[in-house]
């Protein structure tokens, strides 16, 4: 076997215990109405973990500038050192509200790429997506008519439009895609929060959802995009401004709010790691469950090289945990 044949490492495998540690703290906050303890918990175990794995990353997405730390900041180092230099980005907790009111559909995730693969989208919060799984690849325009968009949605993967479901945050700036959703005839499925499981549910067998639309956060965009270039879908994304003011700004920085961001753009590298673990319990994951013995959790696990994609259940021994570990499970 020559040598270019051989297995390599899947730092998906690590990164598993990175969003495994993110959600056992913040579960801990499940409905009690403390966003900011969820979040830190959630940081604080996926920093932890992160400084374990051999490789020099810098994050690219993260919870925003330096001054906010101690949470994990845009252009902080992490890893136990190099190689490989690696971008990475981070969503500690995709649901904080869902996780503090005591809701469904809370989760962890981070995603690992080679260094200098993923777009950086500076401080603009909001991007317009369209997200597909792989029988669809090739057949969404962020620009076109969602009518247009979803014809041709159905004909690639073999349905009629009225067989499509539409997944999409319960927004009232979704007042004119829902109704030219509804015009096409596709159903909606309307989500409280989570468009990274909502993305990831359209590249997944048996969810009944095919296709992502709307605008949600840019952070959420560029990690979608990396677990969905793992698993062969595609995403479309373009950045959205919220008024003239930030377009102004985008403007003065560089960024181009009419350029379509296609997958290349989000990232460019098909070498690309992407974990998630479930909180509160969701549809795409189970919510961490305690019992005597400890916690159970589930996530998912892929690799961009190989496509595969693992479900994971660990059941922790809390009490062995937390004579080793600085995190408070
Ligand atoms: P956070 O938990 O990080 O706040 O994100 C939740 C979320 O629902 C994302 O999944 C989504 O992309 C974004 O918020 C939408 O933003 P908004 O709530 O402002 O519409």
């Amino acid at each position: 076997m020559n040598d270019s044949k051989k297995p390599s490492r899947n730092l998906a495998m690590e990164l598993v215990r990175v969003t495994e540690a993110a959600a056992l703290g913040a579960a801990r906050f499940m409905g009690r109405g403390d966003k900011e303890g969820g979040d830190q918990a959630a940081v604080d175990g996926m920093r932890l973990m992160l400084n374990t794995i051999d490789m020099k990353a810098v994050v690219v997405i993260g919870e925003g500038e330096k001054d906010e730390a101690p949470m994990l900041y845009n252009g902080e180092e992490l890893g136990a050192g190099g190689p490989p230099e690696m971008d990475i980005a981070v969503d500690p907790i995709d649901g904080t509200r869902p996780l503090a009111e005591g809701r469904l559909n809370s989760i962890a995730t981070v995603a690992i790429a080679p260094r200098g693969t993923m777009f950086d989208p500076g401080p603009f919060v909001y991007m317009n997506k369209i997200a597909v799984g792989p029988g669809a690849v090739g057949a969404v325009d962020v620009e076109k008519p969602v009518k247009d968009n979803l014809h041709s949605i159905a004909k690639a993967l073999g349905k009629r439009a009225q067989d499509l479901t539409v997944i999409m945050l319960d927004r009232e700036r979704h007042e004119q895609l829902r109704a030219e959703v509804r015009a096409a005839g596709a159903r909606i499925r309307f989500i409280d929060d989570g468009d990274v499981a909502g993305a990831l549910m359209t590249a997944l067998p048996d969810t009944g959802i095919d296709v992502l639309m709307g605008i949600g956060g840019t952070p959420e965009g560029v990690i979608a995009a990396c677990a969905l270039r793992a698993m062969g879908g595609d995403l479309q994304g373009k950045l959205y401004a919220r008024n003239k003011d930030e377009l102004a700004q985008g403007r003065e920085m560089g960024y181009d709010f009419e350029k379509i961001l296609t997958m290349d753009d989000l990232v460019s590298s098909e070498d690309v790691f992407f974990a998630a673990t479930g909180i509160t319990d969701g549809e795409l994951l189970d919510g961490v469950k305690y019992s005597s013995r400890g916690a159970r959790t589930h996530s998912l696990v892929v690799r961009g090289a190989t496509g595969t994609v693992r479900n994971v259940i660990a059941n922790h021994n809390l009490d062995k945990l937390e004579k080793i570990s600085a995190v408070d499970y």
